[in-house]
Formats: C-alpha cells, structure tokens, sequence
C-alpha cells in the first residue's frame, strides 16, 4: 500500500495542475504512519513546508507537536497531509480553483491509508472536507460520520499563536480525539 502511496507522492511531485507550481520550492505531500489510525489534514504549506517539502515543520507545525505530546499521541503514528500541496504566495488563502485541481491527491490519500479518524487542522479544511458551511469557533470539537470516516475539526495552530487564549479549547479537542481514538483500540498501527 505504501508503493502506491509513494507513487502518488512521484506523481505529485511533479504535479501542474494549477498556477502554484510556478512558485513553488518543494510539494508538500504528506508525512507519517501510511497505516495511521488518524490523519491530520491542513490547510496548505507555509514558508517552512515549502523549503523542506513537509507539512507542519514551521511555528505552527512545533505547537501542534506540543499539543499531539501533551496528549500522549506520538507524532510518528499519525498521517499529516494537507488540501493544498504547495504554498500559496504569502500564505494567502487557497484559491478554489487550487483545491479543485488539488484535492484528488488527498482523496487517493485517504483511500490508501483509510484512517478511523480525520481531523481537519482549521476552517480551510472543515469547509472542505466536512461541509463548505463550517463554522470553527461554533463546531471545532464535534463530529461528523462522513462515510466510513469520523471527522472533527480544531483550530488550526497558527490561529493559536495569534490567540494564546484558545489553546485551552484547543487541549480539550484533543484529548477528546485520543479518547475517541483509544475506544477504537489502544494505539497502535492499523494491521
Ligand atoms: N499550515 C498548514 O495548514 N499546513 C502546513 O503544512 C503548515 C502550516
């Protein structure tokens, strides 16, 4: 399974589908467990995941580290990929036409790596994956069944930074996710 996840990867790596090929360093394909349980999906690479072609390296990337150790979640058991796989110029936000082109490699993503859970990082992604009406301060921390997949959404670390006060709300949605998780079965590699 991982062979046809890293042929997506070669795939996409080389990708044209829309304008931010032009400016772009690296692709920022995902990273992880492809046997993951739980899959973390962003929003698009900033300036650090575009020099190093992996998602969630940046500022935000280190408090969401924080947040997966303060819950006992080891970084290294999830999957973290994002709707967009290369960065928007100054991290603007994602064109529509960008997520249309895009989000083929995140479906095939989650096709191939089939987790028990999804979790959006932020707006950007819940209005994509969950429903387009998302509302993160009112619905972060519910969940949705979505076909075989249950998903919720959390604010997105960079939102964090600017305001230090969510990161209560913030621990609360995860430690939720890792007890949702630990009901599924202690955590561990899917077989
Ligand atoms: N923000 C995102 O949404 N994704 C990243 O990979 C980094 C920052």
């Amino acid at each position: 399974m991982s062979t046809e996840l890293d042929a997506l990867r070669q795939k996409c790596k080389s990708c044209r589908g829309c304008s931010l090929c032009e400016t772009r360093t690296n692709t920022v394909f995902g990273v992880g467990n492809p046997n993951a349980r739980l899959m973390f999906v962003g929003e698009a690479p900033g300036e650090q995941e575009d020099l190093r072609g992996i998602p969630f390296v940046g500022k935000a990337g280190q408090l969401l580290d924080r947040f997966l150790y303060a819950v006992d979640i080891p970084r290294e058991e999830v999957y973290i990929a994002n709707v967009l796989k290369c960065r928007p110029p100054s991290n603007r936000d994602p064109l529509p036409e960008e997520e249309d082109a895009c989000i083929g490699y995140l479906r095939e993503q989650v096709r191939l790596i089939r987790p028990q859970m999804i979790v959006c990082l932020g707006r950007i992604a819940a209005m994509r994956l969950i429903k387009p009406d998302f509302r993160i301060t009112a619905e972060h921390g519910k969940w949705f069944q979505k076909g075989s997949y249950l998903m919720t959404a959390v604010y997105h670390p960079a939102a964090l930074l600017r305001d230090p006060r969510k990161k209560e709300e913030m621990l609360e949605d995860m430690k939720m996710i890792r007890d949702r998780l630990r009901e599924f079965a202690p955590l561990a590699e899917n077989s």
